[in-house]
């Protein structure tokens, strides 16, 4: 059996996508989800799939407090980003090295790095004329959204595009491909 925990600092709706794409398949289960704030919507979804869930706080993100401990406890193979705004501690990266992954709404290496999160992406490429968006999905380092590439997917930017139509289409994108890539990923490890 494969273990997962997933990290979620907002909705979640990754996060459930991931978790019924894993219900039906054998030999992998979402064990934990981590959440650094409290009113995250990915709480309630944790307890609609009976997956166990804890907040932390920044003290209980350090080595030998809670989240690692709980990540032992768990045996934890695969740690998934989906929608997580802490910078990962070095610690982590190197005891789980290649076993952490992240999902951006953006074609990396551009729109990426600290603050670049959310609405912004989105803001920032329409503003800027792009002509192209996507996801990427990268093995996480010790900078924001600069680990190694594994999977982007693009699409072209309509005219009349918003923010909010763009992070509708994102969010397609990234239901249909970031499972799939966690699958594979889960395979080389
Ligand atoms: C996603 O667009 C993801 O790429 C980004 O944050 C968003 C999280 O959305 N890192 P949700 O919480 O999974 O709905």
């Amino acid at each position: 059996m494969k273990r997962i925990a997933i990290f979620a600092s907002g909705s979640g709706s990754n996060a459930q996508r991931i978790t019924e794409y894993f219900k039906e398949t054998d030999g992998v289960e979402i064990a934990l989800i981590l959440t650094n704030n409290p009113k995250a919507g990915v709480l309630e979804r944790a307890k609609r799939f009976g997956i166990k869930s804890h907040v932390f706080k920044r003290s209980e993100f350090v080595e030998n407090a809670k989240v690692d401990v709980l990540l032992q406890q768990h045996k934890i193979d695969l740690i998934v980003l989906a929608g997580f705004l802490w910078l990962i501690p070095e610690f982590f990266i190197n005891k789980y090295p290649g076993k952490i992954v992240n999902i951006h709404p953006a074609l990396l290496p551009k729109y990426g790095g600290k603050g670049m999160y959310g609405m912004k992406v989105h803001e920032t490429v329409i503003a800027n004329g792009e002509k192209q968006s996507g996801i990427s999905i990268h093995y996480v380092n010790n900078k924001y959204d600069e680990g190694q590439i594994i999977f982007q997917s693009d699409f072209d930017i309509e005219e009349g595009e918003t923010p909010e139509s763009l992070a509708a289409k994102i969010h397609e994108q990234e239901y249909e491909h970031f499972p799939i890539v966690i699958a594979e990923v889960l395979n080389s490890i």
